[in-house]
Parts: structure tokens; sequence; C-alpha cells
């Protein structure tokens, strides 16, 4: 592949401008994308790999971002452990939730022939995408796939049940993590396999739990997930968000990247991971609410940062809000392109 400033990156190479590029990018932000959900509903578009190669290039023309990320959602997982998911309404919901389920390990039934159209629709990316732009891959974290498959939809995004189940029922809850690591784990090689250029780890809900918890329930999860992808020589960018002070737990022997959400101070955390690690992250989403004047201040703390730090892919905090207006969005994408970066 010829040079991508994202790649480079990931490699710890110095480039003349950090890459940019947004968790959420193929979405509701672009009018593009809108235009095709008059005609199409998500899963329709997700499950159809011309469809979904189309939506995941969309950016890069639109925004002219510097890395794909893949079409899809995280939770083609529980849906690939056999439970039947719908977009109807508001987000994403299962027709059966886990805590519904008296007997969870004979409930799950695993269907990786269900991943089988994303495989298709990479195929169908890398032969479309111009060659100096790299396609991310990915997968939800352990613990915020468990989240949406045990309580059965996402309302509040505070998962009531979730927790207590974690504390009364470790064991039983132990055995629904293995089979979602390996299910994980194949969906994830099957990626490399098919050519993605990097893979992302969401780890959306980390904040959810305490941190001594997250190490011994999920973090065994992700460095086998991580470390399997990592063999195979592709690169790895792992969220926590929301971790806190658990992020004295991601390193360089964990993922290549770390992606910083909007609570961390990104100038500051250095300190907590180590110097070998690339960051991602983590302008506020939010700004992009406001109006290119604003979006303009915020900015100058991320070029005196990028001044210092090489080892650093510009994105967000968490992903772009479906309010926010396409003009924005290609506002800040200039002002990473169009800047003097002293390098
Ligand atoms: O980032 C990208 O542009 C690539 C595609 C992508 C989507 N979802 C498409 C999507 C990725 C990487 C995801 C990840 C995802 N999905 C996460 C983890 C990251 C995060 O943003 O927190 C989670 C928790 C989900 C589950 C999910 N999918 C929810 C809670 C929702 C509803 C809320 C919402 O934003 O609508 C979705 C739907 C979804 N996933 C949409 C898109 C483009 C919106 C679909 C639409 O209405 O057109």
């Amino acid at each position: 592949m010829p040079q991508s400033l994202f790649l480079d990156t990931l490699q710890g190479k110095t480039t003349h401008r950090p890459p940019v590029w947004f968790m959420r990018q193929a979405g509701r932000v672009l009018p593009s994308y809108m235009r095709m959900r008059e005609e199409y509903g998500f899963k329709e578009m997700m499950d159809n790999p011309e469809l979904a190669a189309k939506v995941t290039l969309l950016p890069i023309s639109d925004l002219g971002v510097d890395a794909a990320i893949l079409f899809s959602d995280i939770l083609v997982i529980p849906e690939a452990l056999g439970m039947e998911l719908s977009f109807e309404g508001k987000g994403p919901s299962f027709k059966t939730a886990l805590k519904d389920v008296q007997d969870i390990n004979n409930f799950l039934v695993e269907s990786p022939e269900k991943l089988h159209h994303i495989y298709k629709a990479i195929d169908l990316i890398k032969e479309q995408k111009p060659n100096n732009i790299p396609l991310i891959g990915f997968c939800g974290g352990p613990l915020t796939t468990l989240c949406y498959m045990y309580q059965g939809f996402s309302q509040n995004l505070n998962f009531p049940d979730v927790l207590p189940a974690l504390y009364r029922d470790k064991k039983n809850v132990m055995k629904v993590i293995d089979r979602i690591t390996e299910i994980s784990i194949e969906y994830a090689k099957n990626q490399v396999a098919h050519g993605i250029d990097a893979f992302q780890l969401f780890e959306t809900h980390a904040g959810l739990v305490p941190t001594e918890m997250y190490k011994e329930m999920f973090l065994p999860s992700v460095k086998k997930i991580l470390q399997t992808v990592r063999s195979l020589g592709t690169k790895t960018i792992f969220l926590p968000k929301g971790i806190g002070t658990g992020i004295d737990m991601v390193n360089y022997d964990l993922c290549d990247c770390i992606s910083i959400d909007w609570q961390t101070s990104i100038s500051e955390v250095r300190k907590y991971v180590g110097d070998e690690i690339t960051l991602q992250g983590n302008f506020d989403p939010r700004i992009l609410q406001t109006t290119p004047e604003v979006i303009d201040q915020h900015f100058k703390t991320y070029l005196d940062f990028g001044k210092k730090e090489k080892n650093w892919i510009f994105n967000l905090g968490h992903g772009l809000l479906p309010s926010i207006p396409e003009s924005n969005v290609k506002h800040l994408v200039n002002l990473v392109k169009n800047s003097d970066w002293n390098r």
C-alpha cells in the first residue's frame, strides 16, 4: 500500500501532520448517508455487502478523512451467537434478553456463518477504496457486548440489570464472556484474513464497572482478542471509554494504540500509558454541535499538543452525533490538514 499517514503513525513513524478519522463517520452526519436511509433500513444496509461497502467509503469522499472504518455494528456478535437483533424504533434491541433466559448456555448457539456477509463487504471495500486509505475493522469489547446481550436494549445506557448479575452470578456470566471472546477472536481473525489494515476494539461501557472488576473479568478477554490480531501482524486500537484511573492497565503490552475519551486530558495521558503506545483522540464531539469559531478555539489546544506529540491520531473522544452539521466536521478535517504542525 502507498504511504498512509494513519498506518505510518500506528507504526511509530513521524508524519508531517497527524492522520484524522472519526468514530461513527459512516452514518447520520452525512447527507449522502441520510439519502440512502430514505430507501433502506440501517440493518438492511449493514447486511448487504454492496451497500455496506458503499457507506464505508462515503466519509472518504464527503469528509476527506485518512482512514475508512467498516460499516457494520458491534451487535453482530450477539447475532452470531444466535440472538435475534432488530434496529426498529430507538436503537438496537434483542427479541429475548439474556436476563430473561433460564439456561443461557443452551440458549446461545454459535452461528458464525451469520458473519460471512461482512467478510464479503471487506472484499468489496478492498477492491473499491483508494490505495492510500486503510480500512479499520472492529468488534465490541466483551463488557459492552455483554451489556446489550444481557439487558436486551440500550435505553438510558445504564444497563440496570447487568451489574447485579455480575456480582450475583459471576460463574455463569464468565461462561458467556468466554463465548463472546471465542467468537470475537474468530471474527477478528477473519477480518484480518480478508484484508483489514487495523483493528479497533470498542469498549464503550468500560466505565460502567469498578476498575478491579474490569481487570479481573474482562481484561483477560480483551488481551486474548487483541493479541490474536497483533500476532497476525495487524495493528490494534483499544477504546476503553470511561475507564478513569483504570487507564494505567493499558500500555503497549496490550495494544498498539489507545483511543482516549473526553474525560482524560490528552496532554496528561502519556504519564499513565507509557511512551511506546500510539494515542488516538479526544476532541469532544459536542464542540462540533457549535460554530466554526468555537471549533477553532478548541482546536488550538490540539495544535499545540500535536507539535510536541508525534505518536498521535486525531479523532474524537467518542462518536460523531447525528445532530452535528457535516460542514463543521469538514471544517475540523481542514484544520487538521491545513495547520502548520511544525514537523
Ligand atoms: O464508526 C463508524 O462509522 C462505523 C460503523 C459503526 C456503527 N456502530 C454504525 C452504526 C461502529 C463502529 C459502531 C459501533 C457501535 N455500535 C458501538 C460502539 C461504539 C460507540 O459508538 O459507542 C455501540 C455501542 C453500538 C451499538 C449501537 N448501534 C447503538 C447503541 C446504536 C443506536 C444509537 C445510534 O447512534 O443510533 C446503533 C446504531 C448505529 N450503528 C448507527 C450507525 C451508523 C445508526 C443507524 C441509523 O439509524 O442509521
